[in-house]
Order: C-alpha cells, then structure tokens, then sequence
C-alpha cells in the first residue's frame, strides 16, 4: 500500500481525493517542496521548510502546521511508507471555493497533500556529466517563490527533453538566470560564479549548501549576475538542485564546455556534498 497525506488525514493512495475546484487545480494557487531522502532520513528537511513557510507567506498564505509539525508529518510518511532513498513532496494551495480571482478569505483552509517517491540517485549522469540547451527565460518575476505555477518551466523543460537534453538553462536577454528545474553555476579561472538569489531565481538549497560548503573549505565564490558569452567560455558549468544534487553540464547547445568532460573543480564538490549528506544522512 502507498500512503499519502490529504489535510490531516494519512491515507491510501487509491483513496485519495482533491475537490475539482480546489484553487491549485484551477489556479496553481498554492506552494510546494521537494525534499531529499537518503536512508529513510530527510537531507536539509528543516531549510526546505523554512522556504515552504516563506513561500507561502509571500503569496499570503498562512500555513496551517509549524515547520515542526510538517516534519514530523513527513516522517511519519517516510516510514509508513518505508522508503529509503527518494523524495517526499508537499504542497498547500489556497483551498477549495467557487472559481473567483479574488481571495477565499480566512474562512477557506488551504489543502494539503504530500506524497513519498522513490528516486536513485543519477549516478550515472553524475558520473559522466549531461547535455543542456539554451532558451529564453519567459516566467514571472517573482520565481524566488516556489509556486505551483510552472507553466514557463515545464514548456523549457520539454524543449529540452525533445532535443535529449537533460536541463534548459534559462536566460533573461544576455543574463543566465538559472535552469528550468534547477540552479546554474558556471566556472572560470577556478572560481564558481552563480546567479544572486534575487527575484529572478529561486534560491536552491542545494545551491544555499554547495556556497556554505565553499566558504568551509575556502573555494572562491562569486554571487553575480553573468552572462550567456560568459556561460559559453566557462571553463565548467553544474547544474545543482534536491534530486540531481551537482551534475556535471558538458554540453550546451552542442558545443562542449571545456573538454567535454566534468572538470575537477565540479569533481571535488561533487566529493564535497556527497561528505554532507552522509553527515547528516549516514553512508550513501
Ligand atoms: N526543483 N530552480 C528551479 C526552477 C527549481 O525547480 C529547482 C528545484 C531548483 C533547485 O532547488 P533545490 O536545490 O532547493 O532543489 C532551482 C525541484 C526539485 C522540483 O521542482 O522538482
């Protein structure tokens, strides 16, 4: 049997229900999480939660259960439903009323749902690096709020799919911003330069944990705008983000970056992050 979460409610899989007018099936008015699990144990659970309050905040939404309360939830998914190594993934919308742009008001509750799923690690792609395109950033303002709303995402996504790449790295004009599923990090002169985490991005917590383990083991960084020429001379490119951990790009748009092989400085925070899971998570 498959659990899931419906609201408060942990139930099977085959049981579970969501009204037709529930306002993230109507409006993708909601915000959600992927969380990373090794070893039936959550890897940066507490920072996903964080963000999930925060993006529900900045579309004003209160969430119904405290940061604790949502882990402890989803440990109790994790192990009802025994998994090892994969994902959990949450989400709250504003709720189900009658199709209206404006608000429900304080009187609707938002609806949950959260669901388990096992995911490998892609070590094979991790191994050998994957292929990217390019392709106009043509989403919202506001992609530092993890919303539901992935329409400009999903039409990069399978643009890339089509053309048997693994990421479309997203550009606003001559600015990189980041990819359609995940961060974009470039390297030159062995220094890692990513975009800031500004309303043009959203801020990966894999990206928040690959810079805290640069600054630990003093790997020069750069938080700054860059440019697609820039992109296209790096030295080497990663894509970074909860289920592709740091990938290796080594093609884009054809061409190869670099040598056409993951570089040593990817190489050694691959080795890096790795040592941080199994901190927290135990041996992978
Ligand atoms: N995607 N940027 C975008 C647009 C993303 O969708 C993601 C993650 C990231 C990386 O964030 P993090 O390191 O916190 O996973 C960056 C998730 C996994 C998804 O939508 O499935």
């Amino acid at each position: 049997m498959e659990y899931v979460i419906v609201d408060d409610q942990v139930m099977d899989r085959s049981t579970a229900k969501v009204d037709i007018e529930d306002r993230g099936y109507q409006f993708g008015d909601g915000v959600y999480e992927v969380i990373r699990v090794y070893n039936g144990k959550m890897f940066t659970g507490k920072e996903h939660l964080k963000r999930l309050v925060e993006s529900a905040e900045k579309i004003r939404m209160k969430l119904p259960y405290s940061p604790e309360e949502l882990e402890g939830k989803m440990e109790e998914l994790i192990a009802k439903n025994e998994l090892q190594t994969g994902t959990v993934y949450m989400q709250f919308t504003r709720g189900t009323s009658p199709r209206n742009h404006v608000f429900p008001g304080n009187g609707v509750a938002p609806t949950f749902v959260a669901y388990t799923r096992n995911v490998a690690r892609p070590e094979e792609s991790m191994e050998k690096g994957v292929r990217a395109i390019l392709d106009e950033d043509i989403r919202w303002l506001r992609c530092d709020i993890k919303s539901l709303n992935l329409l400009g995402n999903l039409l990069s996504k399978q643009k890339a799919a089509e053309a048997g790449c693994f990421e479309a790295i997203l550009h606003r004009g001559e600015t990189v911003t980041e990819g359609s599923h995940s961060n974009i990090s470039i390297i030159k002169d062995g220094v890692i330069i990513t975009h800031p985490a500004d309303n043009h991005i959203l801020n990966g917590i894999t990206r928040q944990k690959v810079l805290e383990i640069c600054g630990k083991e003093q790997i020069a960084f750069e938080e700054r705008a860059y440019t697609v020429e820039e992109l296209n001379a790096a030295d080497e490119v990663f894509s970074s983000g909860t289920t592709v951990e740091v990938m290796p790009v080594v093609e884009i748009e054809g061409k190869p970056v670099g040598n056409g092989e993951p570089g040593t400085v990817t190489r050694n925070l691959q080795k890096l992050f790795k040592a941080e899971i199994e901190s927290q998570c135990g041996k992978i």
